[in-house]
């Protein structure tokens, strides 16, 4: 039989955990029922200092089923207080969620679509065609060392185009030409020799890429331009590979009325040497890039014997070529980001 004492107790419980209960309900945000739940685990809440009372309780029956009271009642409040902390987990969670989202469907109607770039979309069909006739495809460092840009391509010292008028330097000219002086190269030669160092023969690569030169923009230069070089060693290789994959190529990449020609000319790393041309079906001559057996000396560079092996190399601008193609007048266009010019080429 519960003593009257109990009953009380039985009241006073019922109070403290209905306050509580209510106290929870009130809350508006999880850090305000962290705040009540701290201020309900405390000694001074109403449910505590009912337990602290419980050692006045003289009868051990009547003490233990209080304790049981309070303890049950403390139970019900924790696990209220955790399920509202819940509740606006969830809530805080889904605000968030929903100010923080980003609306992507404007760039998925097909107005907004964008495309890539002319020199991208050239570069991209040069790849695909070189694939097609069985190179692969290797990149090399934009900023380069006067050791791969020059030195290990045969050009002597005196070379103009190692001078300062030319070439933009990352270190100091230095008037001595220090192997490791770092420069931004200004051409895809030196990925030959980073090609030839690292692979094993029979090598057929291209190689495209980003070049760099101190010209002042007009409407056919531009400072930072683009090139493909391409690089094929293996035995026995001669002239006649050259100008039969100039003209493969030429037919494939710009059509079957195409043809090519190989003028000679000079270029430090390949002997002998040769300009190549295309032959639009007008009959106009375009000038497209250079092109040359490996020299002896470059093949050294690159930790190729030449008595073995024999190469060609050649190397053209691809910026010209998306003028051409899509007859911009001015190269500039291409480079200010304009929408208008831009969205033309999708
Ligand atoms: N690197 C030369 C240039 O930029 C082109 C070239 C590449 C010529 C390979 C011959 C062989 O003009």
């Amino acid at each position: 039989m519960p003593s009257d004492e109990t009953s009380d107790l039985g009241a006073q419980v019922e109070a403290a955990r209905s306050a509580a209960m209510s106290l929870i309900t009130g809350t508006t945000s999880a850090a305000e029922v962290a705040k009540i739940g701290g201020e309900l685990a405390g000694k001074k809440s109403a449910l505590n200092t009912l337990r602290s009372g419980l050692g006045k309780i003289q009868d051990p029956e009547a003490r233990k089923s209080a304790g049981q009271l309070i303890n049950e009642a403390s139970q019900q409040v924790d696990a209220a207080l955790q399920q509202r902390i819940a509740e606006f987990l969830v809530l805080e969670r889904a605000s968030q969620v929903a100010s923080e989202s980003l609306d992507l469907t404007e760039f998925a109607t097909p107005s907004r679509r964008g495309n890539s770039h002319i020199v991208t979309q050239a570069m991209e069909r040069l790849e695909d065609v070189f694939i097609g006739l069985g190179f692969q495809i290797a990149e090399g460092p934009e900023v380069e060392t006067d050791f791969y840009n020059f030195e290990a391509l045969n050009m002597p010292r005196t070379h103009p185009a190692r001078s300062e008028f030319d070439t933009m330097f990352i270190e100091p000219f230095s008037k001595d030409h220090e192997p490791n002086t770092v420069l931004l190269r200004t051409h895809t030669s030196p990925v030959q020799i980073r090609v030839m160092q690292t692979w094993e023969p029979p090598i057929y690569a291209v190689m495209p890429g980003r070049v760099f030169r101190r010209d002042t923009p007009d409407a056919t230069h531009m400072p930072v331009f683009h090139q493909i070089e391409g690089l094929v060693v293996d035995r026995d290789i001669t002239f006649a590979h050259l100008a039969g994959i100039i003209e493969a190529f030429t037919k494939a990449f710009f059509g079957n009325e195409f043809t090519s020609r190989l003028r000679p000319s000079f270029f430090p790393f390949t002997e002998p040497s040769a300009e190549f041309d295309i032959k639009r079906p007008n009959g106009d001559w375009i000038e497209l890039g250079g092109c040359g057996m490996v020299h002896p000396n470059v093949l050294r560079a690159g930790g190729i014997d030449p008595d073995e092996f024999t190469g060609f190399a050649f190397g053209f601008g691809i910026d010209r070529m998306a003028k051409e193609r899509h007859n911009v007048e001015d190269i500039r266009e291409m480079y200010t980001n304009d929408l208008r010019f831009l969205r033309q080429f999708s």
